[in-house]
């Protein structure tokens, strides 16, 4: 099938089932709740949804332990409702992906049950392996989630393995049968209409022959470089692209720590294994490899990852631009500032998308929800996070503990979202699966909707202009003020269009003055958050201030 990339001018828009929408009134979300809102989905004028997993869980890891890959959960409303909901997207212009979680299964998934019982063909679809002589266990890997990443199994007698929780083993993809299990799982949705998928930790999935030890300096993760592209990924992605190629679909490729240059070794040439990497580095803006290890937030730091992946990406692979997702806190909490939410939350969109790549907005983040700091551990969901507080840092006091959960943790994304002031923030009419921030009653859809100023309108805006920008598609990217801690400022440039968006990331006043070659009065300010003054070819910002300024040259008609 002919490719049409049709990603490439496409903004994403992702879904956490869970929290989205409850449509039937038992306080989860559902797909019932999701069919209710793909108008307003429409509204923020993006091309392409992209779901957290649906299928059948017992949500060890929220989804991300499935128990049957073709089958929707019957908590979401069941393969009727998804049915509805793909038509109802594709009815307005939206396109449905899937996430595809197949490095690991819940251990309630038939095959483990199978494999456990060493039934055949299962024996062989997991890790399995004998304690050393020594009766240790069979290497020093870590999981990401809960201490070592080995588990007994009472029944079969040997460990499992498990990169992430105790009830998500390791498929063993060096076993062909494995491999075709993937691909009946892709084509089963790609026949059903599904646009492609995003998956899950796939640059995990070959792991060193012999499975030696890693490295005892590694703090945690140990064992990492054994298993982060390893030996057969490439060839693997490559078989599975065999069947993508029958669709014109894409894939987005999650792979925690990649680099930029090893994203070009996934996305690169005519056929590329994947067409996106999901790059983590732009999470390390205040952080250093994972939010549990923070640091102050570096403007410096992040505008330098973000122009390493533009130039190390340019004509090569292509970038997915995101500021948050399930996985990482409100990116107003962490990049911006929730005292200036609103104009924060403006500088962080302009920020990112008009760079070149495929836009994601993550449910929530275009009203700018906050983190939520909830008081004990004992109020908190996700497996990682509870984890994490009985794991690190347990001699240091209380207080501290939690300062670091509530910078951290998943469950701020994972919060209902906020759809008006009512009870539960209009999620459900039921009791809520989770705790709903309580500043709901500030921030939430409805109060966003009326306001022309708001964040929401904002974002509506910025995608829809971006859309119709020929040079955010095309356009070279540049930065100035480089070593400004204060201020973004980047240019698009193709032979007809200039952009330049100047973004402030503090409530301080900072003269800004156009670049060499820039008169302000020639461009039109086509999104702004503030005023629209200009003195000297330059301005002074106001807390945050975004301005996007298009210089069109006249041969080419206006937008
Ligand atoms: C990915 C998912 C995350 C999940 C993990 C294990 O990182 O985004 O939510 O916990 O994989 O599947």
């Amino acid at each position: 099938m002919e490719r049409t990339f049709w990603y490439k001018d496409a903004v994403f828009y992702q879904i956490w089932p869970r929290s989205f929408k409850d449509g039937d009134g038992d306080g989860v979300g559902d797909l019932m709740g999701v069919y209710e809102k793909l108008d307003y989905i429409q509204s923020l004028n993006v091309d392409a949804i992209w779901f957290s997993p649906l299928y059948p869980s017992p949500n060890a890891d929220y989804g991300y332990d499935v128990m049957d890959y073709m089958d929707i959960s019957a908590e979401y409303g069941g393969m009727e409702a998804f049915r509805k909901v793909l038509q109802g997207a594709h009815e307005r212009g939206m396109r449905v992906i899937m996430d595809l979680v197949v490095n690991h299964t819940s251990d309630e998934h038939p095959w483990f049950q199978a494999s456990r019982r060493r039934e055949e063909p299962y024996t062989d679809y997991y890790i399995w392996r004998k304690a050393k002589k020594d009766g240790t266990l069979p290497n020093n890997w870590d999981s990401m989630f809960e201490g070592k990443a080995w588990q007994y199994d009472e029944l079969r007698k040997e460990y499992y393995l498990h990169l992430f929780a105790v009830k998500q083993p390791d498929l063993n993809m060096d076993n062909p049968l494995v491999r075709e299990e993937v691909k009946k799982i892709m084509r089963f949705w790609l026949d059903m209409g599904v646009d492609g998928f995003r998956e899950d930790v796939i640059t995990f999935i070959s792991k060193d022959k012999g499975l030696p030890n890693g490295s005892p300096l590694m703090p945690a993760a140990k064992g990492i470089s054994h298993y982060a592209n390893g030996p057969h990924v490439h060839e693997y992605l490559m078989e599975f692209r065999d069947v993508l190629d029958q669709y014109d679909c894409v894939t987005i490729g999650e792979a925690p720590l990649v680099t930029a240059r090893r994203a070009l070794e996934y996305t690169e040439g005519k056929r590329p294994e994947l067409d996106m990497m999901i790059p983590f580095q732009c999470m390390e803006g205040d952080c250093f490899l994972t939010d549990y290890f923070p640091h102050r937030f570096s403007l410096r730091k992040l505008k330098w990852i973000w122009g390493h992946w533009q130039k190390t990406l340019r004509g090569r692979g292509w970038n997915f631009l995101y500021l948050e997702n399930h996985d990482h806190p409100r990116i107003v909490s962490r990049y911006g500032s929730e005292e200036y939410r609103v104009e924060s939350g403006k500088a962080l969109a302009a920020s990112y998308l008009f760079q070149q790549g495929t836009p994601i907005i993550y449910q929530g983040q275009e009203i700018g929800m906050t983190n939520i700091r909830l008081e004990s551990i004992e109020d908190y969901e996700d497996v990682q996070t509870i984890n994490h507080y009985h794991t690190f840092f347990t001699n240091r006091p209380e207080k501290d503990r939690m300062a670091r959960i509530w910078r951290a943790s998943r469950d701020s994304a994972r919060t209902p979202m906020q759809w008006n002031d009512g009870p539960h923030a209009g999620f459900t009419t039921g009791e809520p699966w989770f705790h709903v921030n309580r500043n709901h009653a500030e921030i939430n859809v409805a109060a966003e909707e009326g306001d022309p100023d708001s964040l929401l309108n904002f974002y509506r805006e910025a995608v829809r202009l971006r859309r119709s920008l020929p040079v955010v598609r095309y356009g070279t990217f540049r930065q100035f003020e480089l070593w400004s801690g204060k201020l973004f400022v980047y240019e698009r440039r193709s032979k007809a269009q200039r952009l330049l968006v100047i973004c402030s990331y503090t409530p301080e006043a900072v003269k800004f003055r156009a670049p060499k070659g820039y008169d302000l009065r020639k461009g039109k300010l086509i999104l702004r958050s503030h005023g629209d003054d200009v003195e000297n070819n330059g301005f002074v910002t106001r807390p945050y201030e975004t301005r996007v300024y298009l210089f069109q040259d006249r041969r080419v008609p206006e937008v």
